[in-house]
Order: C-alpha cells, then structure tokens, then sequence
C-alpha cells in the first residue's frame, strides 16, 4: 500500500509538523545543499512560479535566504517591505494579501510583528503561505535550519544536550527551537534572567534553570538569543551592561560544555552582550553554516509546498551544472526526479527515506 503523501499546504509553526516531516524536510534540504556549491547556482525546479516575500518587521538573513533559494530553484520572487508598500497608507495585511493574489503567487512568505498573522493570512488565501517569524510565537525556518545544523555537526539529535540562553520569552526562535528539539528527541534546557522566562515553558518539553553554569554544563550545543527590545514596554533588566556581566555567554561557558560543543546564534548578534565576539567568532562557532542552511531549508520548502506540479519537467537526474543533485532519496523519493506516473506518491509521505 502506497503511504500517505507529503500534503503540507503552508509553513505555520513548528508545532503542527510531525517528527517524521521535520525528518523529511532536513533530507530534502540536505539533497539540496549541493546546488549552492556549484559555479552556476541554479536549476530549473521551480520556473514558472512566483514566491512573494511580505515583509512587516526588518530582516537581513530570512528575507536575503528566501530570496536566494527562490531565485536558485528558478522561480520568480518579488520582496515588499510594509514600510514601502501601501499598508503606511492604511492598507489592512489581508487587503494587501489580497491584492498581492490577485497577480497570482505561489507562495507568499511573511513576516509580522502579531503573532498568528500567518496562520490568519492562510485562511484568506489560495497561495501557501510560509511563516518567517511571527511576533513571539514562532519561527519555523529558523528552528528547521538550526536542526539541520546541528544534525550535520553532530551527526544526529537525538539525547543531545541544547541551552537555550537569554530573552526566552520574546524570542520566536526559542519558542520554535523548543518544539523542534524536543520532537527529535533532544533534551532542552533554558536559562536567563527570571523575568524573561515564562513560567509557560515548561509545557513545551524544556528543563528551566536560573543558573547559566548549570544550563551549560556538559551541553552539546549552546544557543544564544538576542534581547528583544523591540518587544519589550521596559527593560526587564536593570540594564544592557549588567546583562551582559551576568547573563553573557563567554568562554568560561563554553569550557563547562562538552570538549565539542557548537555554539549558535539565530542573528542578529549584539556583540558584547548576548555573546562575546571570542565566542561569536571561534572554532565553537556554526553562526554562519546555520545562515548557509537557511538557504538549503528554504529550497527544501519552496519545493515541497509547490509539490509534485513542481516535479522537473525535462526527465534528466544527470548531475551537471544544468541539473539538480544527485538524490539521497530511494527511487520515486528524489525531489529532483522526473515527472511521476499518475497515482505515484514519488514518496513524498513525510517518512524519512
Ligand atoms: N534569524 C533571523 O530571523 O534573522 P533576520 O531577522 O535577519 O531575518
């Protein structure tokens, strides 16, 4: 019997994606990866689509990511800041949305101070819609590029050790990485400043300790945060200075963790504060395998959402620089593979291959 096909429609969260299809998603971007090594950085997936980033709140690495793996799949993109568009002028996000469909995309990627916006914008739809962070409920590409980060460097994830330091209550990406970590069977512990843990956390499958040492003893992988101002009414510190005497992560951190730790950071960085540069920018450091993954995550995305319509039209699986890589996946299974057979689910079944 033929397994149940891979039907996501959007991106909304962490939370409603089974371990399976965030198993799923790492292999697809894995198989992905290779295309961005080559001289000409392009294949022909997705030509003839168009992927509309909306963006509300200010983005460097998810806007440039999304536009990238678009871009190298052969889509057509199109970047809108709300700050530039026509919502300065009192234009509503489901209006704006609406008018955006009315040139009909593929897929628009949003980003939103209010935390739901995406999952409300899919309701008024037809495209998929992919969430690139909303306010501080989530930010699942992010929390997917982490995990396919760190399932490179350490060879799996599961029984492996993430602190999770700093401003946990404003932070999408904490919220995300939670979800993700503890799906794939690893054990997630958080640490900061009492005022910036919510007493909530626990719920989501994460170990709460004030103490950063104990946070970081013997970890595998330690994730710093930034602080969220923009998010926040009043400080919930007494000042930067004092946060990042008490609460910045050094090198004395990393020598309680295990002898080969990572050291992440979803950017942007305030240097000095959430994180020294010694650390930043030390062998410890994955900071920018995880932007480098970003891109992988995202064609992985772009091409399961717009499923098998997207299936490469002209039939050729030879690896050359006109042509997508070699597959990891088991016949039928290549994202990458020739158009199928009515009735074949080419494998798409959220198992992993
Ligand atoms: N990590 C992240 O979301 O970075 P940007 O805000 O630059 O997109």
């Amino acid at each position: 019997m033929k397994e149940k096909p891979f039907t996501i429609k959007h991106v909304l969260d962490i939370a409603s994606l089974s371990p399976d299809q965030i198993t799923y998603i790492l292999d697809t971007a894995e198989s992905f990866k290779e295309i961005s090594t080559r001289s000409i950085k392009k294949v022909p997936t997705l030509r003839g689509k168009t992927v509309i980033n909306l963006f509300f709140e200010p983005s460097t690495r998810t806007r440039a990511s999304f536009e990238i793996a678009a871009k190298r799949l052969s889509a057509d993109t199109l970047s809108i800041s709300a700050s530039t568009s026509s919502v300065v002028k009192g234009e509503t996000l489901i209006d704006t949305a609406r008018n955006l469909e009315a040139m009909q995309p593929d897929v628009i990627v949003l980003r939103h101070s209010l935390s739901g916006a995406p999952h409300l914008l899919s309701r008024h739809v037809r495209a998929s819609v992919i969430n690139a962070g909303d306010g501080a409920h989530e930010h699942p590409t992010q929390a997917l590029l982490d995990l396919l980060t760190v399932r490179e460097k350490k060879g799996k994830i599961k029984g492996l050790k993430l602190a999770i330091m700093g401003d946990i209550t404003h932070s999408r990406v904490a919220h995300s990485n939670i979800l993700g970590f503890t799906k794939m069977g690893a054990n997630v512990v958080v640490s900061g400043p009492a005022t910036m843990i919510p007493p909530y956390i626990e719920k989501l499958g994460a170990k709460v300790t004030l103490s950063i040492k104990e946070a970081v003893q013997g970890a595998d992988v330690i994730m710093a945060l930034r602080i969220q101002l923009e998010r926040q009414n009043k400080l919930s510190f007494p000042s930067i200075r004092e946060y990042a005497t008490y609460f910045g992560l050094n090198t004395q951190h990393l020598a309680l963790a295990a002898s080969d730790a990572i050291v992440m950071h979803p950017g942007p960085i305030n240097r000095g504060v959430e994180i020294s540069p010694e650390l930043a920018d030390g062998p410890h450091s994955v900071i920018l395998d995880q932007v480098t993954n970003g891109v992988a995550v995202r064609m992985a995305l772009l091409y399961l959402l717009l499923g098998s319509e997207t299936r490469m039209s002209h039939g050729d699986t030879k690896k050359d620089e006109n042509n997508p890589p070699s597959p990891p996946f088991s016949k039928g299974g290549n994202p990458l593979s020739p158009p199928l057979e009515k009735g074949d689910t080419g494998g798409f079944s959220g198992k992993s291959q």
